[in-house]
């Protein structure tokens, strides 16, 4: 059989700020309780980054972790792609940013953004490289600081976020052309820019030159993303040639415990293959699929060669799932 080349995920690492923030310092200063978060979202606590990170702090610590868990070194990376939706300044991307800080040599460098499935979307843009054979070491990040896009008198949105970043090394392997092969096997990735006003960041450069805030209707939002990331979870599976039932990790984007556990449901994927970290971690947009990955691994769950399913829904709307063989 034809060898192909694979992208293949070879170390994984998270990284979250040390400040918590419970459900219950919140209610100091906004109209909520520990018991509306819990019972509608699953949140309980939140990390928020100190006042001197910048989401580029953020993305450097997990991608220093992802980068020793696959044995590799700054000196090896030549892509960089870090999808977010927060970045320390307008340009240059953070990527670049990342190079920098971490002293890598010369390479490919860029930003994506898809708000919360930039990390799925970023997977794929490096796919296009590494699959190519055009990098040899990729470093893939999903890093935030969401908690400086909030309103903190809007208790529907901001008792939701928090900040992070997960980060993957990303390298070319020959494989058999099968489902067997190590790899991102199979994506589904979509966008729908009519629903632009139901979660979007009421500021920017080319229109009222603030940073703004996020601004949500949480209920049509929730009504869309079952449906919506159920279509693209078949249509990934059926990208990479497997039946959703082949796989053995479940890793949704971390918005909502109601909408993981919807769409769980509604896929047919039993609730001991969901890893979620909505108590802990809240909704950190492009970085909470990476760092639920680095969580299955590091607690010893997700194991090298296991078959894994990844989904997000963002602003955008945007949306998409990936399958990785790990
Ligand atoms: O990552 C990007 C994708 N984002 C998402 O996936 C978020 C999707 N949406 C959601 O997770 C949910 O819609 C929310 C958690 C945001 C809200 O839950 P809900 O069950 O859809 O509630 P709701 O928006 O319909 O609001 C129900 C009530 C309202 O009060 P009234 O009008 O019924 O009196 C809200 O004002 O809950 C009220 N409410 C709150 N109460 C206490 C909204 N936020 C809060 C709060 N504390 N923090």
């Amino acid at each position: 059989m034809t060898k192909v080349l694979r992208s293949v995920v070879t170390g994984v690492g998270g990284y979250l700020p040390d400040e918590v923030v419970t459900n219950a310092d919140l209610a100091k200063f906004v109209d909520t309780s520990d018991e509306w978060i819990i019972e509608r979202t699953g949140i309980r606590q939140r990390h928020r980054a100190a006042p001197d990170q910048a989401v580029s702090d953020l993305a450097v610590e997990a991608a220093r972790r992802a980068l020793v868990a696959a044995g590799k070194t700054a000196a090896d990376v030549d892509l960089i792609v870090v999808g977010t939706t927060t970045p320390d300044l307008t340009f240059p991307a953070v990527a670049t940013i990342v190079q920098r800080k971490l002293g890598c040599p010369i390479g490919v460098a860029f930003d994506v953004q898809a708000v919360c499935s930039g990390f799925v979307y970023a997977l794929s843009a490096a796919d296009g490289f590494v699959a190519r054979g055009r990098s040899k070491c990729a470093l893939v990040i999903g890093a935030e600081t969401m908690t400086r896009l909030m309103d903190w008198t809007d208790r529907g949105t901001c008792v939701l976020f928090g900040d992070g970043a997960g980060a993957v090394v990303v390298e070319p392997m020959e494989g058999e052309g099968t489902t067997a092969d190590r790899g991102l096997l199979g994506f589904a990735l979509r966008a729908d820019g009519t629903k632009q006003d139901l979660l979007y960041v009421d500021g920017g450069v080319s229109t009222n030159g603030q940073i703004g805030h996020l601004r949500m209707q949480g209920n049509q939002v929730f009504r869309h993303a079952v449906v919506n990331i159920s279509e693209a979870v078949f249509a990934a599976a059926a990208d990479a040639g497997i039946e959703v039932s082949d796989v053995d990790w479940f890793i949704p984007h971390q918005a909502n415990q109601r909408i993981l556990e919807g769409v769980a449901k509604r896929v047919g994927i039993s609730h001991d293959k969901v890893i979620s970290t909505v108590a802990e971690h809240a909704n950190t947009s492009a970085a909470s699929i990476p760092l639920a990955l680095a969580k299955g691994v590091e607690d010893g769950r997700i194991k090298p060669g296991q078959m894994l399913l990844l989904e997000a829904m963002g602003g955008g709307l945007t949306w998409g799932a990936c399958v990785i063989r790990l």
